[in-house]
Parts: structure tokens; sequence; C-alpha cells
């Protein structure tokens, strides 16, 4: 198989004559022949000036770039799409499976013996990886790292599960002007992703258990010099497997493996976001993950990182405690370590290496968890035959069964037009309930789950109520929130059929969320939805793509003719 340069030529119909044109062209940047006959360790470049948590890219891209040369290689950077959660309109959900297809042909198109990807902010990692397990070239991951913490009055504060407590608090009218204007200047005190065990930094934990990164890169935090010498590291790994030609993600993405990171999904109080894209990563493969799975898992794994929001610490503090390794270690028997590493071993390996950090209350053992129970739970019901999702370990304990009223929002316009009105018919005790926010709907699955609290009752010192939409919700979120609703209102589903004032059943224990009409009334609701036409489909452009290929929350939200179907 052809090798480093001589790889995926140009199609004149004459490939001597494309590699000698490719080499022409590429000596134009000063290299060398020797240089053009190493082996070629592709490097993303996800830097953006509009996305500060790849703000230390450059400096990680220089690191890998030592790292290749140094073990004798050719590193060669290009750039991809990059997607920051706060500058992606209308969501990054939206703008996920672009990168995924955007880094999938880049890698396919260029010459590469083995690539490095980097990423970080919440879409990036699972597009890259959707990309990887696609290619099926030997890849390394290297995340940017979580932030270090801010600091106000005293007080430790978190992009972005402070945001939005100390943002509710302002609304309640707690917080003046100033104060809030204060710590809008300290929530993200550094270049890096969230430092709370949000969507980035699950990614980044899910990617270390998957094996597809060094041990320790979920933590080490973006502006340690620690994480340049991992990146380095990382540049050396890359270009021995450039020469070995493996081990590819294939080789790596296993049954095992995803169970793996489904166990330390739960165990780490992940964000709910992390099992769609583990769902789109696992669809990208023969095997396919199924929420069950994640469910049933749930109920055996205890979670034991103690990290915002469900917990008390920061990313910076799960990294001194010992990260991922130390946390394979204390899971046990719960975790297949025969599984295979990019390190070259296995996690076994990883676990054998973990250190032993005297006095750390961040990683708990199993016999004093967090919570007895994993942090997820899926649900069913006449509400989400396809599937629920709720994030039990943010959810208040007083309401995880509970029934009450519905007050129905149509959209997050309909939503924000309302909610804080006055006159709004509300009390504690309704279920919230927005849908037209699904993949298809709004569209790109907002993470509107998180619908606020009614600022007349927030003034009354109400701090949460029951939820329930088909959106998704920010992995620094909290409450009792019940999302990904399957399949979603947009798509045919049955939210689309709840009215204001029907009674809502949540019981997490028997794992049900229920709408409390009879059958032959929620059938004529469901008919009637039918006749009414359906949502308006782009005129052109990546908007009509997705619009026609989106498939629902259960499946990844990835598009359907980029999955990998079972063999038949
Ligand atoms: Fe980038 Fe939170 S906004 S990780």
């Amino acid at each position: 198989m052809a090798k480093g340069l001589r790889k995926s030529l140009t199609s004149y119909g004459d490939d001597a004559f494309a590699l000698f044109l490719r080499k022409a062209f590429i000596k134009a940047m000063g290299y060398s022949d020797d240089a053009l006959e190493r082996p070629i360790v592709g490097i993303t470049n996800t830097y953006s000036d509009y996305n500060p948590c790849h703000g230390n890219v450059p400096d990680l891209i220089e690191a890998v770039k030592r790292g290749v040369m140094l073990a004798g290689g050719m590193p060669m950077v290009f750039p991809t799409i990059s997607i920051h959660e706060s500058f992606a309109h209308p969501t990054s959900m939206f703008l996920r499976n672009l990168m995924a297809m955007d880094t999938e042909e880049m890698i396919k198109a260029q010459p590469m013996d083995a690539v490095v990807v980097i990423g970080g902010c919440d879409k990036t990692l699972p597009a890259q990886i959707m990309a990887a397990a696609s290619v099926d070239l030997p890849t390394i991951v290297v995340p940017v790292g979580p932030m270090v913490v801010g600091h106000h009055k005293g007080e430790v504060l978190g992009a972005c599960t402070d945001c939005r407590r100390l943002w509710s608090a302002h609304r309640a009218g707690e917080l003046d002007e100033a104060e809030i204007n204060a710590v809008n200047g300290r929530l993200a005190p550094s270049v890096g992703t969230c430092m709370v065990m949000g969507t980035a930094s699950t990614m980044a934990c899910i990617t270390e258990a998957l094996g597809l990164a060094l041990p320790m890169s979920a933590t080490i935090p973006a502006p340690h010099a620690e994480r340049l010498r991992l990146a380095e590291a990382s540049g050396r790994r890359a270009a021995e497997m450039a020469v070995s030609g493996g081990p590819r993600p294939s080789e790596l993405l296993t049954p095992a493996a995803f169970r793996n990171a489904a166990v330390v999904l739960q165990a780490i109080g992940g964000s709910t976001n992390g099992i769609i894209h583990l769902t789109a990563i696992a669809n990208r493969t023969p095997h396919g993950f199924a929420l069950d799975t994640l469910d049933e898992i749930g109920r055996k794994v205890p979670v034991l990182v103690d990290l915002k929001p469900s917990g008390a610490h920061y990313m910076e503090h799960f990294h001194h405690a010992g990260g991922v390794p130390k946390l394979l270690q204390q899971l046990g028997e719960l975790i297949d370590v025969s599984a295979a590493t990019v390190g070259g071993g296995t996690l076994a390996d990883v676990v054998a290496g973990a250190e032993e950090v005297p006095g750390q209350d961040v990683i708990r053992s199993r016999d004093n968890p967090i919570k007895a129970e994993g942090s997820m739970a899926v649900l069913y019901g006449n509400l989400a035959p396809g599937g629920a999702v709720i994030k039990q370990a943010a959810a208040s304990p007083r309401l995880i069964s509970h029934t009450g009223r519905a007050l129905v929002f149509d959209s997050v316009e309909d939503m924000a037009a309302r909610i804080d009105d006055p006159d709004l018919d509300v009390t504690a005790d309704d279920v919230l309930v927005l849908r037209n926010t699904g993949p298809k709907g709004a569209p790109g699955m907002p993470e509107a789950g998180y619908l606020p609290i009614p600022k007349k009752l927030g003034r009354q010192g109400v701090k949460d109520m029951v939820r329930i939409s088909d959106a998704r919700m920010s992995g620094t979120a909290f409450g009792t929130i019940v999302l990904h609703i399957t399949p979603e209102s947009a798509a045919g589903g049955p939210l689309g059929a709840v009215r204001s004032g029907d009674m809502i059943r949540l019981d997490v224990a028997s794992r049900r969320i229920e709408v409390l009409i009879d059958d032959a009334e929620l059938a004529a609701r469901m008919a009637r939805l039918a006749e009414t036409p359906a949502m308006a489909r782009p005129a052109r452009g990546y908007g009509r793509l997705y619009h026609d290929a989106v498939l629902q929350a259960d499946e990844g939200c990835d598009f359907d003719f980029l999955v990998r179907k079972p063999p038949e």
C-alpha cells in the first residue's frame, strides 16, 4: 500500500505525474527530499478566533510537531472546521456532522500515514472521533484540556455551571448589574474547555476510556506545561503508528471499549450529551450502542467523581487526584482492562500506572460513592416510545417521582415570550413542557432543555421543577430535567400531542415518563397531528442536507448516510 506522499494521489490518470506535480508544489514550502520521504503525520488545526476554548491549539500543534520530528516523522498541519458552543448558530449540534464530514474527507483526501486530532470544545472531539472511526487511519486524540478555575469574592467559579447559577440569581434579583458584570469577567479565566463535568470534559474522559488518547489527557489543565509534554508524547506516538500502521480506530473501538466508555460516563456524572455522541461514534463502527445498555450499566455503576454540576470540585482537582487512570482503578472489575489503547498496551497498563494521592476526596472508592447508582437513567412511556434521558445525579430527590400539570411551550420562541409573564398560570408543582426542539425541530436540538424557572416562581425561591423536552441540555446544567424525548415532536412524536392541563407523571425508579390520558385519546390526538403540515424543508445548502438526513437522538443524531450499518 502507498505510504507518505504517495498516498491519496490526485487523479490525473498518471500516478507518476501526480507525484511529480505534488512534489513540485510542496517544495515551494521549502521541504527537502529527505523530509518528503518520511512517514507523514497529519495534525488537525482547529484554532479559530471564534473558539476561545481552543486558544492553546497553536502551542499544542508545535508540541505535537516536535514529538513527530523527534521520532523521525514529517508533521503536516491542516485546517478543519472549529466549533465553539457560543459561536454556533443555530446550535453547535447542527454543525457537528459537518465538522465530522470535513475532518473525514480531509484525512482521506490528503496524504498521511497517521493523524493527530486536536479538539475539545463540546462537539469537536465527537466530530473528530466519528471521522476517525470512519476513515480508520491510525489516530491519536489530543484534547485541548480544561480551563483553570475562576474566583469571585472568595468563591470558586466554573464555566458554565456557575454561569447558570449566578444568572438565575441575577434573574431572581439577588445579584445586581455591577456584580453580574464582574462575574462575567471571571467565569472563564483561561483558554481551554469548561472546567466542570460538562460535555467537553465528559467527552475527553470518554476519549481516554476508549483508549484513543494517552493517559491523563482528559484532565491536565489547558495552560499547564504538562499538557504540552502530553502533546509532544502524542506526536512521538503518532510517528510510530505512521510506521507500524496501527493501532487503527477499528482495533480500539470494540464492544468492550464502548462498554468501558459507558461505565465511565455514568461514574463521572457525565453530560447527557455524551450519550448522543457515544452513540454516534459507536454507530460509525459495526458495533453500535443501545440506550438500554447505558441504563443497565447505570444500575450497577456508582457515581465516583465529585465534580460540578453533580458534585463539588472542578477538572483540575480531578486531575490532581489521579484523573481517569485512578477512576478506572477505583471502578475495578466494572472496567474491562483488556481493552487495547493507542499507547500500544491495554487499560491494565493505564490502571497500573495510576497515581496514589493521599487524602484526595475527588475520586471516591466504590464503598463510599457520591451516588450509589449511575448519573443517568433512560426513561420510556407513552411520551417517549423511543426513549428519553434524565441525569438523575443532578435532579432534586423530591422530584424524581412526581405527577404534575403540564404547561406546554410550543417552541423556544414561545417559551421566551411567556415564561416570565407575571400572569403565567404556573405553580412549582407543574411540569414545564417544551417541544419542537429536537434534532429536526429547532433545528439542531438546542440546549434548551434547561427551561428557566418562571421569574415569578424564582422570586418565591423555587429552584427546581420537572421540565421535559425533546431538546438537549448543557452538560453544565442541573435540575430535574427529562431530555431527548424520542421521537421528537417535529417528527410526529407524542410530545406534540400534550396539552397544557394534562397530567404528566415522571417516575425515575420505574424508568417511566407518561402523559396520563387514555390510549384512545392519545391516538386521536396523534392522528390529528399527522394531518398538520410537516415543517418547512430548507430550500438549499447544508440546512437541507441536515433536514433530510439527521437521525433521532437515540441514534446519535448522525446523518443516515454516514452511519455504518451492521453487516447483513
Ligand atoms: Fe467550549 Fe464549554 S464552551 S467547552
